[in-house]
Parts: C-alpha cells; sequence; structure tokens
C-alpha cells in the first residue's frame, strides 16, 4: 500500500516537474525570439552633407553599418554584413578590400565577392540625395550595381 502511494507520488512529482520545465523553456524561447532587447537600427538615415561627401576620399563606415564608396561614377552604398552568415567585415585600406573577421571572406570595393566562403555580393542599400542637401541611406530599398549618385 505504502510502497503504491510512494510511485503514485514519485509519477504525481515527475508530471509536475516536467510540465514546469516545459512552462520555463517556453518562455524563455518565446522571450528570445520576441524581443532580442537591442533596439532596431532605422532603415533610413543621413549620412552626410553634398559638401561632407566632397570632401571624402577613402570608403567611410557609418554606426548602422553601411559603408560609402565613391568611384569615378560617383557615389554608393555597401551593406557591410557578410553574405556567408553575417558577419562585418572591416576595411583593408592596403588592399581595398572589405575583409570578413569571421572566416576570412574578402569584397571588393564594389562589394563583390573575390575571396570565399561567401559567394554572394554585398547588398547595396538605396542612396538619394535628401532636402538640404543631405544624402541619405534606404537599407529597405535595394539599388542597381550600376546606380551611383553624382554629387
Ligand atoms: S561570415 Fe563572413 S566569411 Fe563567414
Amino acid at each position: 500500500m505504502s510502497l503504491d502511494f510512494s510511485r503514485r507520488l514519485f509519477l504525481s512529482l515527475s508530471v509536475l516537474l516536467g510540465a514546469g520545465s516545459l512552462a520555463l523553456l517556453g518562455r524563455g524561447l518565446l522571450r528570445y525570439f520576441s524581443d532580442s532587447g537591442a533596439p532596431e537600427p532605422p532603415a533610413r538615415f543621413p549620412v552626410g552633407t553634398v559638401p561632407e561627401l566632397r570632401a571624402l576620399k577613402n570608403p567611410r563606415k557609418y554606426h548602422q553599418g553601411v559603408w560609402l564608396v565613391r568611384d569615378e561614377g560617383g557615389w554608393y552604398a555597401l551593406l557591410n554584413r557578410c553574405t556567408h552568415l553575417g558577419c562585418q567585415p572591416a576595411l583593408d585600406p592596403q588592399a581595398r578590400l572589405l575583409v570578413c573577421p569571421c572566416h576570412g571572406s574578402r569584397f571588393d570595393l564594389q562589394g563583390r565577392a573575390v575571396k570565399g566562403p561567401a559567394l554572394r555580393p554585398l547588398a547595396r542599400p538605396a542612396l538619394y540625395l535628401g532636402p538640404r542637401e543631405e544624402v541619405w541611406v534606404d537599407t529597405k530599398k535595394e539599388a542597381d550595381p550600376a546606380f551611383r549618385l553624382r554629387l
């Protein structure tokens, strides 16, 4: 009789502990997937005025994770997110390459992958002239690789 009671008590406690564990796990997963805690960076933001950009010679990175690059045709933007697994490449000014610190992918300043494992080019967010002679980036819109903003 007491053996039966102990077994029933043990099973009941096991079910309760299992259900509690599942509830905690579910709550943690829900919180993890619903809110990362970090605020979303803005999708559209100014990157400088026309005179400021005219004075720049080298590619320039902004806090929002965008490179501004100028070639003979004009200005364009590159999203600083490696197309392999999303790390942030850094500029090697001597080689004029963006080098990913995670697995070594390299991108030229056109954004083309010149060394893997990344195979796809860096994304090109839209770049446009806004009010008051400000240049803006919109990371929600993609620019054609041939696009250049002439200032
Ligand atoms: S994330 Fe850039 S090479 Fe892997």
